[in-house]
Formats: structure tokens, sequence, C-alpha cells
């Protein structure tokens, strides 16, 4: 372990950037636990992280809302969790503010201007395995920096403020854990192919738990940030060594990708369900469209008489979630580019012409069930929940794709670029990564966003909020937040259950419901005798969620399949 006179430089250093102000006196990031679970009153924040929600709720203390939280969080996130927290990937943030206001923020990576429809294909037409997943050509235009700073418009605290910790994070390190230093480990081949500088993260011995992560080129990227706002990443010396990278590595992206990245504010897509409102994101996630189809697939059916795990209502659920990524393969991607059929797809008529022939304890056919027929005329990702006690609450799930993204960190600049362009659809019916199929609605096109999963949601009650939940996940995310929503609504559960109880996902093809480990064998039977494949797989989604208790008070829980941390005060 670290030595103690180190953690008082840590101190120190915050303790001078914030003119005399302590702002996180209480975190140790050379000694520290994740909790699990907390019940706060002022404002809590969860994380996949517990350095980066201790940061948020430091943020909370020094006077900073939700929104302040979350953006110091996502930017601690990018120093002490690369996996998925990041300067070069890109996210959604959904948030109910103070005014009763609701807002959807689209910070989703974009194609590069040189990106071209068949990018991914060999002269014959088929995909090269894991050419949109690794290196160079996988990334798309980073959006975090530009969406944190957008963000900033319903923050109280400067960047400046919130960007400290993070920096302080990556300069005087922080230690890592056995599950981390292991990731680390396995990193070292894809390390080493797909990068074209040193990183901190190769190591000519294993990394250990306890060891300290150093990242001063993350710093200083940071400190330009800092200095020069969002400039300081999408021009100037960021800019020019992310380009430098692709010059040296054969990626397409310009000067002028980075310079035209844009992040769009979005009407959040809202709809009601017994008597509560789901609050989603829109286009271009598929998040908030298929939560809408899932839950009002079920809206009519005797979920609760079924009970939480009970062959019925998995089997219910499951055949919902076949149809609605169905529909996700045919009909979803950037509606900006493509006009994708909205409300049709939610039409109640519509919805319920879909489950006519779902028939209760017979296994559906993905062969059967196609993408629905309209009316003519028309491993990793990262969530955080904040909240606050003067009524924002604030839902971001952010992303590099893949663990580590590309594995191409930026030689100079010290952080991970994604590989989201995998989220594209390399070529009709090829299954991308996540086993998603698509077509025309989301094939590649220059300045387009890839079609997302990613499902950072709020639910209100009364017109406040009443649950922050979301996960990471790929494709499982959409149905892991249906599921967390049903749980708490339908089921009755605690958040906890909820979160850390077994999920389940099924999205149209392949035709198997994946499953948890700890799915009870008695029900894996009863879906068996229906007629099921099942696929058992290790753990769906990491589940975060905020949920307000009658008295006001917030209980936030981080999911126990990582080293995720809930804190609050
Ligand atoms: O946007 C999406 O849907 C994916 N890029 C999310 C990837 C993800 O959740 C990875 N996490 N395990």
């Amino acid at each position: 372990m670290r030595a103690f006179p180190h953690f008082i430089v840590f101190l120190v250093a915050l303790t001078a950037c914030q003119g005399g102000r302590h702002i996180t006196s209480a975190i140790d990031p050379y000694h520290f636990t994740a909790t699990k679970s907390v019940v706060a009153r002022n404002g809590a924040v969860v994380s996949a992280h517990p350095l980066a929600s201790k940061v948020g709720v430091a943020i909370l203390r020094q006077g900073g809302n939700a929104v302040d939280a979350a953006i110091a969080t996502q930017l601690a996130l990018a120093v002490v969790y690369p996996n998925a927290g990041n300067l070069g990937g890109g996210g959604f943030l959904v948030a109910q503010l103070a005014g009763g206001q609701t807002v959807a923020l689209d910070y989703r990576e974009m194609a590069p201007a040189a990106a071209h429809r068949d990018m991914y294909l060999d002269a014959a037409g088929n995909v090269v395995p894991g050419k949109s997943l690794n290196g160079h050509l996988a990334s798309g235009v980073p959006g975090t920096v530009r969406g944190l700073f957008e963000s900033l418009r319903y923050a109280k605290l400067p960047m400046r403020t919130l960007i400290q910790p993070a920096i302080d994070l990556a300069e005087k390190g922080f230690v890592i854990t056995t599950r981390e230093a292991n990731a680390y480990n396995d990193l070292q081949a894809d390390l080493a192919l797909y990068n074209t500088r040193p990183t901190v993260f190769a190591h000519s011995s294993r990394w250990k738990s306890g060891d300290t992560l150093v990242q001063k080129d993350l710093a200083n990227t940071l400190k330009r940030i800092r200095d020069q706002g969002a400039a300081g990443f999408y021009e100037g010396q960021t800019a020019q060594l992310i380009v430098e990278e692709m010059r040296r590595g054969g990626g397409i992206m310009a000067l002028a990708d980075l310079k035209a990245y844009k992040a769009l504010w979005r009407t959040p897509h809202t709809f009601d369900y017994k008597g509560f409102t789901v609050v989603g994101m829109p286009m271009p996630s598929s998040g908030g469209t298929l939560l809408h189809q899932m839950l009002k697939m079920v809206e009519s059916q005797p979920l609760p008489r079924y009970g939480f795990l009970s062959p019925d209502a998995i089997q219910l659920m499951t055949e919902v979630e076949r149809r609605a990524y169905a529909d996700r393969a045919e009909y979803m991607g950037d509606a900006d580019f493509f006009k994708v059929p909205q409300k049709e797809l939610t039409a109640p008529a519509y919805l319920e012409q879909r489950m006519k022939d779902y028939v209760p304890g017979v296994a559906g056919s993905s062969t059967v069930t196609r993408p629905g027929r309209l009316p003519k005329e028309s491993e990793q990702t990262t969530h955080l929940s904040v909240i606050d006690a003067q009524g924002n609450a604030v839902s971001v799930t952010t992303t590099l794709n893949n663990s580590y993204g590309s594995k191409t960190v930026v030689g100079g600049a010290g952080f991970f670029l994604n590989d989201e362009m995998d989220d594209f659809s390399a070529k009709p019916g090829v299954p991308n990564f996540y086993g998603a199929v698509g077509g025309e609605a989301n094939a590649i096109e220059p300045g387009k966003r890839m079609l997302s999963s990613m499902a950072p949601t709020i639910v209100l009650k009364d017109g406040k909020p009443f649950l922050v939940v979301g996960t990471p996940g790929g494709t499982t995310i959409p149905t892991s937040v249906f599921q967390t929503i049903v749980d708490i609504i339908d089921f009755g559960m605690s958040a906890n259950d909820a979160v850390n109880k077994p999920k389940f996902h099924h999205q149209w093809l392949p035709d198997q419901i994946d499953i948890e480990k700890t799915m009870p064998q008695d029900v894996r039977a009863a879906l068996l005798r229906m007629g099921y494949k099942l696929n058992e797989r290790v753990g769906i989604g990491r589940t975060e969620v905020i949920r307000v208790l009658p008295d006001g008070r917030f209980e936030a829980v981080a999911d126990n399949r990582g080293e995720d941390g809930a804190e609050g005060y």
C-alpha cells in the first residue's frame, strides 16, 4: 500500500487548486472501499468506481448540483475507470431539472467525414473480423468533452472546479484492485498490437492489486481542457496528437472532424407506464424507444400476478424483448439521417397487434416474428446516476464501446479511443459485437451517429424523480432497465433486489434467452419445457439505481456484479 505522505500531497494539491477550499478531504485514492448501498438525504451518486462516486458527492457537498456532480464523476471515471470512463468516447445524458424541465443530451460519437458504408468489408464484400473493433479505424469522433461542456449549461460550478479532482487522480495516481490488475494484464497483447507509442498501461512485469496507476499524459490533456475549454480537446495540441496517432496507425479521423463535432440537445423520449412517467433517450439511442415498446407490451398483462422470476413472467418479457429488438434491427438508426418511424413503433394499436401471436407457455420463434409491418405513411460502458436535494436528477451512460475501446491510446495524450464504429451495421444482416443486426437505418455514412442501446432513464412519480436508472451491457441495456423498472413497479421489489437479483435477455437474434448463472434450476427447466434455448453468460449489466423513498430520502444502490460504488450524504 502507498505510504501516507503521498496521500497528503494529493490533498494539498486539491486544496491549493480550490483556492484554499477542501473539496475532497474525505477521498483517499490509496485506501478506499466500495459502499454498495446508502440511504442519504442531501444527494447521492452511484457509478462504476468508488473514487468517482466520492468525487461526485464531494462536488455536491461543495454546493454543486446533480449536473455538476455528473460532470465531475464522468471526468473522474475517465481517469480511474479507463475501460469505459473516457475522453475518447461518447454518451447520453437524461435529466430532470429542479424546475421540472426534462432534457436529453446526445454526445454520441460520429462517423468521420472519410468514413464510408463498406469500409469494414473486404474485396469479396465480407466483413473483416475485428476491423471495426480494434485499432485506428474503429473509432468514431469522440463526443464526451463537448457533452460535458454542453452539460455545464445546467451546472453551478465552473469546469475548472469540476475537472480538478480528475487531474489530481491522474497526476498523483490511485491504487488499483485485483480485478483491475487482471484486466490490465489481459490487455497487454492488444496494447502491443494496436498502439504506436508506449502507454502507461503496458507493463513489463504483471500488474497487481495495490499498484498505483499514474497517468501524466492524461493529466496534461485534462489541464488543456481546463485551461482552453472544449478547444483544449477538439483543437490545438490534443487534436493534433489524435490526428498524428491516426496517421501513424492508418486511421481516418481528421482535424476537421474534431473541430466540427457537436453535442446535441434532443427532446427526451417520454411516455407513461402505470401512472409513472418514464423519461428516456431518443435516437440515436434505441434505448428510450425499446423501453417504451417493451413496457407498453406488458402493461395490460398480469405480470404482478406471475411474480418475479416466474417462468410465466420471464416468458412474457422474453417475447416482448424479441418483438422490440426485431424492430430495432429494421427501423432504428440516427434519425437525423434515416426516417425512424418512432410514432408508429410505439402506437398502442401497433403494439397490441404485435402481441397478437404471443402464446403463454409456448416459446415464440424469431423465424416467425419479424420486424413489425408499420402503417405505410409513416462488456464496456458505464452508467452513473446522480440526485440532489434541489430536485435535479441526472442519468448518464457513457462508453468507449468495448472495454478499453479500440485499445489504442492516443500517443502523448494518454486516453483510449472508442471502437464505436462497430455499433453501425457494417453489412446488412451481419451481427456486430453484441450480435445486433441492422440494415439501411444503421448503415455507415459520414457524420452519422451509430445506433446505440444505451438507456439512461429517469422514472417520475407525480412529476418528481422516483428512479434514476441505467446500466452498461451493450444490447442487454434496454432489457436490464426494462426489468429493473418492472421489478420495482410491478413486483414491488426493493432497489437492492432489482439491481442484484438475476436478469435475463432476449434480442430477437440469436433466438435464445441469455441467463445469468444465478437463474434457478427449476426456472430453467420450465423455460426449456416451453421450447426456449438458454444461453448462460456472465453477469448481465451493472445497473446503478437511485430510488426516492416515500420520506424523500435517496436509496442509492451499486451493482454487486462490479466494483461499483454508491455514495451519499
Ligand atoms: O452504444 C451502445 O449500445 C454500445 N456501444 C454500448 C456498449 C456497452 O454497453 C459495453 N458494456 N458492457
